[in-house]
Order: C-alpha cells, then structure tokens, then sequence
C-alpha cells in the first residue's frame, strides 16, 4: 500500500513540476512577445501641414477614426480594463500633465496609428491600428497635424502592464499585440479622389475591416463577449437614407439599436454625406455571401 501512495505521490509531484515548468515557458514566452521591440521598415513620414483646411481634416478623421471611443472624449486616456490578465490603458493623447503629446514626434505618431507600436517600439495590444493601417500618407498626417493641437488635459494614468497570466495567455497565443496582425511591408495606400464613389466607398471601408471581417461578410468581434460582427451585404436590402440613419443613430431600418460599445456608431456616424453615401455605393457590390456559402 504505502508504496503505492508513493508511487502515486511521485506521479502528481511529477505532474505539478512538469505544469510549473510549462506554465513557466508559456510566461517567460509570452512575456518576451508582448514587451519585446518591434522592427520596422524605415520610411519617410510625410511632414504634417498646419494649415486650417488640412486641420479641420484631421479633426474630421480623428472623430470618425473612434480615437475617443477609448481614449476618453478629450483624449485624456482612460482605463479600458483592470482584469486579471492585464491592466489595459489608453494612455492621455494630450501635451498635459501624464499625456504623451508633448514629447511624441511625427514619426511616433504614425508608427502608433499605422503600424501599432509605441514610442518605445514596443507592439501595442488592444490599440485597432490594424484598422488605421491603410490611411494615406495625406490624410494621416492630417490627423498627426490635429493631434499635436489637442489642448493639454492633465491626466496621469498607470501604463499598461500585462500580469502573470496574460503572459501565460500570450505565451498560448490568445493574446498578441496588434502589430502582428498589420504588413508594415506593404506600400501605403494612395486613397482614391474623396467623393461619392465606389472606390473612394472601398478605400474608406478598410475602417469597418478589424471588426467585420477582410471581405465585410461577417467576423467574430475583436473583443471578447461582443455581438458578432454581422456580414455588410445586408445593406445591399436598405436604402441609402435607411444606411445613413443607422450610421448617425445607431438604430437599423427594422428598428433595433446597435450597441455603441461594440459598434461605434456615435463616432463612425460623424462621416460626411458623401463619405457615407460612399461606404453606401461600395456596400452594394459586395458579395450575398462567401463562395461555397449559402445566405
Ligand atoms: C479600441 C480602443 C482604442 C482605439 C479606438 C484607439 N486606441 Fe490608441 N490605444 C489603445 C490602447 C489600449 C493603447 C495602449 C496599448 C498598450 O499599452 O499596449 C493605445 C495606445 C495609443 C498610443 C500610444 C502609443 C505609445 O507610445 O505607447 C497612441 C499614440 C494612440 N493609441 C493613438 C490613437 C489614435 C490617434 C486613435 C484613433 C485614430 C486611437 N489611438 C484609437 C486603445 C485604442
Ligand atoms: C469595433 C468594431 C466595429 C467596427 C470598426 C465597425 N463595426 Fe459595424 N458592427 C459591429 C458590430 C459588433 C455590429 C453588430 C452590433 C449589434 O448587434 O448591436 C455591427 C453592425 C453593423 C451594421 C448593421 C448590420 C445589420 O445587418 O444589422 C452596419 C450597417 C454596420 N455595422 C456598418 C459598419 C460600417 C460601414 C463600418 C465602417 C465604417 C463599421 N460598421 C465598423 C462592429 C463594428
């Protein structure tokens, strides 16, 4: 008897060790891909004008582009989650007291917007820059020419820290920094002329991409306990007036809301009639469903 509760004594120590060891690997693993230094090609940024047009541009992009869905409505950071695998924070935007503004240069900002990494090169998590990607050398340095005029707002925030078990999430791989999922090797895109077109509708329809899906025809939601991100194809069944109505009120034609936390109509809403009736244009050439699919 007594050797057999050795014997199994020995069998659960030797599983406890080979789980701590595992555990162990997986943390030291994920630790190193969520803090470790993202390389990037090097590129010239274009050199952001001041002007009031170019401006209120990058206002308008700002808005639209949701920065304040999570960067609070100054863009004075906010906490986006404090769980156990990590305190998540959107830092303070502004030159204030605890904001990054006042020491970021035009480069770190287009490398946080288009490439999702941070000033100090490392892969930022949560930040949608796999969404931002595409915006043109043009209109993002619009936005980086708005963003260095946010008034300070003195805010300080504690960074982000990724604790002990979303490093082990990440060293499983459900967890990653959003820099992994964009070709920062890819050219920039050149966005066609704005206008009511359908090119100008596919170029701004990247936006809609992180969420639902490369084709629009549906994906699961980047966050985790969200609605499914439904296939855009429905709108091919509205009409144009019914599209900007959800767009601006978040209430669909057959008159249920969408929920704002997960589809952020309140900022995506701000587009220009044209830049919806745009989306609009392209929305009706895509696909009833994926080949091989049925609707
Ligand atoms: C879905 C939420 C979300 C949205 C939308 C969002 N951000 Fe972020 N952003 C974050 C989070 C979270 C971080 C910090 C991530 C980290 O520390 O790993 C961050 C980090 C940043 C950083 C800091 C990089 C550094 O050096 O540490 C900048 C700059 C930034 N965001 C700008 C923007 C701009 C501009 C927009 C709009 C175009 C935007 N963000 C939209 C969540 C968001
Ligand atoms: C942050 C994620 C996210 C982004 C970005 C996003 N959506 Fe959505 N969208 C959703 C989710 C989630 C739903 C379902 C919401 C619900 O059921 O409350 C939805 C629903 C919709 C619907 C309703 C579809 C239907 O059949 O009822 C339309 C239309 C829509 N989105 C258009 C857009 C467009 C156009 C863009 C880009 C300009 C966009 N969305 C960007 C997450 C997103």
């Amino acid at each position: 008897m007594n050797t057999v509760f050795k014997w199994i004594g020995i069998g659960l120590g030797g599983v406890v060790l080979l789980l701590a060891v595992f555990l162990t690997a997986l943390y030291v693993r994920g630790g190193s891909l969520m803090t470790e230094p993202v390389s990037l090609p090097s590129e010239a940024v274009a050199a952001a004008p001041a002007d009031s047009a170019a401006l209120a541009w990058g206002q308008h992009l700002v808005q639209t582009h949701a920065c304040s869905h999570c960067h609070g409505a100054q863009l004075e950071g906010a906490i986006l989650a404090d769980a156990p695998p990590f305190l998540m924070v959107a830092p303070n935007l502004t030159p204030g007291q605890g904001g990054i503004g006042a020491t970021y240069t035009d480069a770190d900002w287009e490398r946080a917007i288009r490439h999702g990494v941070g000033q100090s090169g490392r892969g930022l998590a949560i930040m949608p820059s796999d969404a931002f990607a595409y915006l043109d050398d043009r209109e993002l340095a619009a936005m980086v020419a708005y963003l260095k005029t946010i008034p300070a707002v003195d805010h300080v925030l504690p960074p982000t820290s990724i604790r002990p078990l979303g490093r082990i999430l990440a060293g499983a791989g459900q967890l990653s920094t959003i820099d992994g999922l964009i070709d920062h090797e890819r050219a920039h895109q050149t966005a066609p002329p704005p206008g009511p077109t359908v090119a100008f509708g596919a170029y701004r329809a990247h936006l809609c991409k992180a969420c639902h899906g490369q084709d629009l025809l549906g994906a699961p939601h980047p966050e985790p306990g969200a609605p499914y991100s439904p296939s855009l194809a429905s709108v091919k069944g509205w009409t144009e007036a019914e599209f900007v109505a959800a767009m601006r009120t978040g209430t669909r034609p057959g008159g249920t809301a969408l929920d704002d936390k997960y589809m952020p109509w309140s900022s995506l809403g701000h587009m220009t009639d044209e830049e919806l009736r745009a989306l609009y244009l392209y929305l009706q050439t895509l696909p009833d469903a994926r080949p091989g699919e049925s609707v």
